[in-house]
């Protein structure tokens, strides 16, 4: 029955742990997938959750199913996370925001959704882009364009090609757009750019889509918000926000994230609503309960909440912590070239590395990039960071 079906290639990035997990030599490192790790080379289970968690076992609930749209209380809580509580949007009821299988699930749903609603448009990403942009918008029938992104002679931002290319895309072409963090490269716009970005979009009548899977690991929850912020009070009628937990609350396993659709009106977004549950229905049906009884209970809470913004405070300042330690250590190992590491945020880097070199690392060095010279730098750590400065610097002197 399936001898026809071919192999298909391993995803480039779950695939790669994958390889990594399989590897028996003491002493690897994974810097392929985008997962944050302690000072102990640990995924944390942050401080808040741990208490939430505790508390939610002591009243051992019965699980019953989930609206198909979610918890409402995690609902609520991520609309003002990523809007702002204070959002005139959000007094309009202009927007509706759906749970999520994380936000891979998010931008699926989203897909599916505006598929639907705009059979005719195509979706522009930025080049490059996460990898599972172009696999997800694919599968959802869209055909799927390039927007000029990264400029790899300067290792930063090719500012004046991607309003080009902004600028040449058909009215209702939906645009995928990274809030923060830029994955793969690390590098983002400026709010002056973003200003001029909304502008353009508005303008040209395209529809943004944007993915903040790391709100917080730059800047800070607000500042991360920016281009969510901007879109907000630009008057664009529409746009589309997917967010995931995964990160901020190091919940990767739990799969919590949330679509957030903004609407031109209460009666347009309730409508747009009843698409998205239909959406899901068909798909999963309705989504889980504990990781997202996890996040609604610390956001829902002023301690708590506190308690985790602190936290994913400290996690951002090892982040940028090790970025410079590993600028400052290729320097002193006669790689000066890589200080760009440092102007890059969030958890990747675009090394420059090239496939080959990267090649080299895993198989010489026991230390896995992605083929494109993405590295993971929140997976550094005191422990590991001179071993990886002495490969990267052994592969790029050669
Ligand atoms: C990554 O880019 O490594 C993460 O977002 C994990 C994933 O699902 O690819």
């Amino acid at each position: 029955l399936f001898a026809s079906v071919e192999m298909t290639p391993g995803d480039p990035i779950l695939g790669l742990t994958e390889a990594y997990l399989a590897d028996t030599r003491a002493g690897k490192v994974n810097l392929g997938v985008g997962i944050y790790y302690d000072e102990q080379g640990r995924i944390p289970l942050m401080r808040a959750v741990r208490e939430v968690e505790q508390a939610l076992a002591l009243e051992a609930k019965s699980r019953g199913y989930l609206p198909i749209d979610g918890m409402p209380a995690y609902d609520q809580a991520t609309q003002r996370l990523v809007f702002g509580a204070e959002s005139p949007l959000l007094a309009a009821g202009r927007v509706a925001t759906s749970q999520t299988v994380g936000g891979s699930g998010a931008l699926r749903v989203g897909a599916d959704l505006l598929r639907k609603a705009l059979p005719e448009a195509k979706v522009a990403i930025s080049s490059p882009s996460w990898e599972n942009h172009r696999v997800v918008f694919t599968a959802a029938g869209f055909e799927v364009v390039d927007y000029a992104y990264y400029d790899p002679s300067t290792h930063g931002l090719d500012f004046a090609g991607m309003q080009a290319d902004l600028g040449k895309l058909e009215p209702g072409t939906v645009v995928l757009l990274h809030a923060c963090c830029h994955n793969p490269t690390g590098v983002d716009l400026t709010v002056e750019q973003w200003k001029q970005v909304v502008a353009l979009v508005k303008d040209r009548g395209l529809l943004p889509f944007i993915d903040m899977a790391y709100q917080g690991f730059d800047k800070g929850i607000d500042a991360d918000a920016v281009a969510v912020r901007l879109f907000a009070e630009s008057g664009i009628e529409s746009f589309v926000v997917a967010n995931s937990y995964s990160k901020s609350f190091s919940l990767y396993g739990e799969r919590v994230g949330a679509l957030s659709i903004v609407g031109a009106n209460r009666e347009e977004t309730l409508r747009v609503q009843s698409l998205v549950k239909r959406t899901i229905r068909s798909n999963y049906s309705s989504p889980s309960t504990h990781g997202a009884a996890l996040v609604a209970g610390v956001l829902n809470s002023v301690e708590l909440r506190a308690m985790w913004e602190a936290e994913l405070g400290e996690m951002r300042e090892r982040i940028h912590a090790m970025r410079a330690g590993m600028v400052e250590k290729l320097a002193a190992n006669g790689a000066p070239q890589f200080d760009f590491i440092q102007r890059q945020a969030g958890m990747f880097s675009y090394s420059g590395l090239s496939k080959a070199q990267v090649d080299r690392l895993r198989e010489e060095y026991a230390i896995y990039a992605i083929g494109t010279g993405r590295i993971c730098v929140a997976a550094l750590n005191r422990g590991n960071l001179e071993t990886v400065v002495a490969a990267v610097g052994a592969v790029s002197r050669l």
